[in-house]
């Protein structure tokens, strides 16, 4: 990638900085798998059912139990709490009892003395099942009424009596595919036996507290007899947000039956066989403009293919609606979804937790527009951009920065120069066509679910000066717990080598929300932020006695008031004045006047609310926004492609770190563009994955990366209620992506204007090449 603009931003507070990716590179962090096992330890497998739907007559364990090694298996027989790992809706059991809902899903699990013996014993379980009709698509689900939840709208005006205003309206359908998380680090679970039937697990979630509540229904256990414990995740991406549980409940479940740890990571085609993906969805919208290209009216309606259990689909559902207008201002708005029940693995959170499915359709709803006007898309795009004082179809008032991110883009890369290169290109080359497309976001942070909006931080400072920080928040590669550590260095102004960050724990951190929809630094960052303030205010009056009662130690001889002290860079200045009084001195100073040096600090985002029965509030604390440029390269022969470029203003708000910035919305853009273009998740007719490896299973590797993305950062001061207004990063930049696909099919129509491509995501090469040699307008989408 290459070297990138110059950083507007402010100053980097804390030492800015990865502060794992020493240990990283060395191949010194702890993951689960490197954690060092207790003697006696024993190994899971699960044994997850052949095929999609069925009933089940009979299980034969006899061979299995027979194979060396095996000490045991467990079914839900053995589940001494409740068969039920449903988070939101309870409709998902650990085990299958008379019935499987889809392929993969757990039905028996083996405890061994060996990883190697536990997984050869589940290959001689047989079982008979009465296979029963499989359904894999969402709208066929939807029409017999199949549905996790009650449908959604949200509405914004009337669209029904906008249609008459609109002079062009243009209707189409949309289909965008799931997505393997592919964490580098596959799901897994260790727990050990504790004194007095507790339990401790050790599990790669990024959602401790909901894997603590998971284990606790299936043993039965109190939360207070379970501990989980989170050193850090190798990526997490949504897939570990609500399915990390299972795992860690069924070693939970043999480790109290055995009474010996028991250990279950799993291997890698077990991983992407029997866990869910990102949300495949179809789609139907309604578009209605007037003749210069502004949108009128927007009717749209989403079929979610949920999977087999609700899992976290309402929410994704959800979060579908809320995006469902990306980073436009739309007055008339109707937007129904349906989160729809079929025979695949339960789907679930993948970054941008629906709102990139949203978000393509109204881009594709665009795309046909523009077509039909005979305009730019880049036209009906900016002229119909958010801007500050308009109302979300959720009732939220933006403050918008989409113009101005639009604005920077178009003149920091130079927009006409880069539109005449693709131009010049096209009319010179026959067989490869450039595409350009422009891709506006728009994200909004917060839980959808207000009570998620939470967070807490423990805070010690230790006699010798170190500090010691924990916080709900879980590691997952996405820097997070060097955000933490900048926190605490800025609070106290110490050296951040003087501030070590523990692993996440249930102990130390109760009733902690998921580390996810990209709020986890401003959560646990504002809660970090407050427990160091409440230590400050009691260091000051000991830093204020301490000089009072040691003239030696300050330069003038007037009284200290506490409230003229300060801590810069580990020193104690008064009034503006330095002092020879030491961060080390003032600390060891309070524990001697018996001053608590600890302090667990509550954090509650402020202002926001949402009321479902109206479908209307002020769900987020803030949006974040963005604009990238993407062009792209393709082969017209072969409907092979490159993208050259991504170029980007995003809006960091002010950002504490910008090299973990960057690092998010590079990895972001990759993601989103293996989404869009290559990564396709294929299930057959009986609901068995297809794409169940990584040579059936394309993921972006460095040389299908851009070859440029260019970052810059719209840098903005306003109260946000970000962590130190550096606005939140996780997910936004993943419907960059987004783009890719736009400027593919730009290149497509450079090459076969007659080519009307479906709205059909991702454009692998295989439906490139269709487009460019389709003669007649598809009956199909489009
Ligand atoms: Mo994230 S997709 O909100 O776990």
């Amino acid at each position: 990638m290459s070297a990138n603009k110059k950083p507007n931003a402010g100053p980097q507070p804390g030492g800015a900085r990865h502060f794992d990716a020493p240990a990283h590179t060395r191949g010194q962090s702890i993951f689960l798998d490197d954690i060092p096992l207790v003697h006696g330890t024993l190994f899971g497998a699960a044994f997850g059912s052949p095929i999609a739907h069925g009933h089940i007559r009979q299980l034969h364990l006899d061979e299995a139990v027979q194979c060396p090694g095996v000490v045991r298996i467990f079914t839900h027989k053995d589940v001494s709490g409740e068969n039920q790992i449903g988070g939101i809706v309870p409709d998902e059991p650990l085990f299958a009892e008379t019935h499987v809902h889809y392929c993969g899903m757990p039905v028996a699990f083996v405890v061994a003395t060996s990883d190697a013996a536990a997984r050869h014993a589940v290959s001689k379980i047989k079982a008979d099942i009465d296979p029963l009709p499989v359904t894999t698509d969402p709208r066929e689900a939807q029409a017999r009424g199949e549905l996790i939840v009650p449908p959604r709208t949200f509405r914004l005006g009337d669209t029904a009596a906008a249609w008459q205003h609109c002079i062009h309206i243009i209707e189409g359908r949309t289909e965008t595919n799931g997505q393997e998380h592919l964490y580098i680090e596959t799901q897994g679970a260790y727990a050990l036996p504790q004194e007095n039937n507790a339990i401790r697990v050790y599990s790669s979630t990024q959602a401790p507290t909901a894997t603590q509540r998971a284990v606790g229904k299936i043993t039965g256990l109190a939360m207070h007899a379970i501990d989980v414990e989170v050193t850090r995740l190798g990526g997490g991406f949504g897939g570990k947000e609500d399915q990390a549980n299972g795992w860690a409940a069924l070693c939970a479940l043999a480790c109290l039956h055995l009474g010996t740890p028991v250990k279950y990571a799993l291997p890698r085609t077990d991983d992407i066989v029997m866990t869910g993906k990102r949300h495949p969805y179809s789609s139907d919208f309604k578009l209605g403009l007037d003749a210069e290209g502004k949108i009128l009216a927007y009717e749209v309606s989403f079929y979610q293919n949920a999977g087999a259990a609700a899992d976290l689909s309402p929410a994704v559902l959800e979060r579908t609606l809320f995006h469902c207008t990306n980073s436009y201002y739309i007055p008339n708005v109707k937007a129904t979804a349906y989160s729809c029940r079929t025979h695949l693995p339960p789907n679930t959170a993948f970054r941008g937790f629906g709102g990139p499915q949203g978000m393509f359709v109204i881009e594709a709803a665009i795309a046909k527009a523009a077509e039909t006007l005979g305009m730019p898309a880049t036209r009906i795009q900016k002229a119909n951009l958010l801007r500050s004082g308009d109302e979300f179809p959720y009732g939220q008032k933006a403050v918008s920065e989409a113009h101005a991110c639009w604005q920077k883009a178009e003149q920091l890369y130079g927009i006409d120069v880069l539109e005449q290169q693709v131009e010049d290109f096209n009319a010179k080359h026959r067989l490869t066509k450039k595409g350009i497309a422009f891709m506006p976001i728009c994200f909004g942070i917060s839980f959808t679910k207000t009570l998620l909006n939470q967070a807490r931080a423990l805070v010690h400072v230790y006699t010798d000066g170190s500090v010691s920080l924990s916080t709900g928040a879980v590691e997952m590669g996405q820097g997070v717990n060097s955000k933490m550590i900048q926190v605490a260095a800025t609070v106290f102004s110490i050296d951040a080598a003087l501030v070590r960050i523990q692993a996440t724990s249930t102990q130390r951190i109760a009733n902690t929300s998921p580390s996810a929809a990209s709020a986890t630094a401003d959560l646990n960052g504002k809660a970090v932020e407050m427990a160091c303030h409440a230590i400050l205010d009691r260091l000051r009056p000991v830093a204020a006695a301490e000089l009072n009662a040691n003239p030696a130690l300050r330069s003038s001889q007037a009284t200290v008031d506490p409230a003229s002290i300060q801590i810069r860079n580990g020193l104690v200045y008064n009034d503006g004045e330095p002092t020879i009084l030491h961060w080390k001195q003032l600390i060891m100073a309070a524990y001697v006047r018996r001053v608590s040096l600890s302090e667990h600090s509550h954090y509650a985002t402020p202002q926001i609310h949402f009321d479902y029965t109206k479908e209307k509030g002020h769900p987020f604390a803030y949006h974040v926004y963005g604009t990238a440029i993407v062009t792209a390269t393709l082969d017209c022969l072969r409907g092979r492609y490159s993208i050259d470029a991504v170029k980007i203003v995003h809006d960091a708000g002010a950002s504490m770190n910008l090299t973990i910035d960057r690092g998010q919305i590079e990895g972001g853009i990759v993601q989103g563009i293996g989404w869009m273009t290559m990564e396709e998740v294929v299930y057959d007719e009986k609901g068995r994955l297809r794409s169940n490896t990584l040579s059936t299973y394309k993921v972006p590797d460095i040389y299908s990366a851009p070859a440029e993305i260019a970052v810059d950062f719209l840098h903005t001061d306003r109260n946000n209620l970000a962590v130190f207004r550096s606005k939140a990063v996780g997910e936004p930049p993943l419907m960059y992506g987004i783009g890719a696909w736009f400027a593919l099919r730009n290149a497509i129509r450079a090459f076969n204007p007659a080519a009307r491509l479906p709205f059909d995501a991702p454009l692998t090469p295989e439906k490139a090449l269709m487009g460019l040699y389709q003669k007649q307008p598809s009956h199909v989408a489009g």
